[in-house]
């Protein structure tokens, strides 16, 4: 779709840059309003995390089509200093920063799939997914 699109994270206003792309995307395919709350606050927070963790990375907004279902993809990823213990950070209230804890978690469960592959050294990659009903 023309709508698929990646947004370079370096700054602040580029988290809203990176939602309202999402937002959009996921008008475009057809997803409810309640929804496209869902899905930016989740590209909201993994966008957030980019800006304050690794100072700068993108977010990938794509189409998926599994079968006659249509979904959206976000991949949010960079080449920061990566995570330590990711089982620790995907619980609620972990940080190390000034933040709630609740944003990795808080999107896992906003979306129908997650994944994070994170190590010290190596970035951040988060994808999720979620499908149209
Ligand atoms: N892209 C990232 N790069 C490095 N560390 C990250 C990244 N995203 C998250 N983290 C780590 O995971 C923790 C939990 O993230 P999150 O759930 O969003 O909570 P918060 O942002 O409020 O700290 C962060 O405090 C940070 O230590
Ligand atoms: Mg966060």
């Amino acid at each position: 779709l023309p709508s698929d699109r990646v947004v370079t994270v370096t700054q602040g206003t580029d988290i809203n840059v990176a939602r309202e792309a999402g937002r959009a995307l996921a008008a475009e395919l057809g997803f409810g309003a309640s929804e496209r709350v869902l899905i930016a606050t989740a590209i909201s927070e993994v966008a957030r995390n980019i800006v304050e963790f690794a100072g700068s990375g993108e977010v990938e907004l794509a189409t998926l089509r599994r079968g006659t279902i249509t979904g959206i993809s976000i991949i949010a990823r960079d080449r920061g200093p990566g995570i330590d213990d990711v089982e620790a950070a995907m619980r609620d209230g972990f940080t190390t920063g000034s933040g709630l804890g609740l944003g990795l978690p808080g999107s896992r469960r906003l979306m129908d799939e997650f994944e994070i592959t994170s190590g010290p050294g190596d970035g951040t990659t988060v994808t999720m997914r979620k499908w149209l009903r």
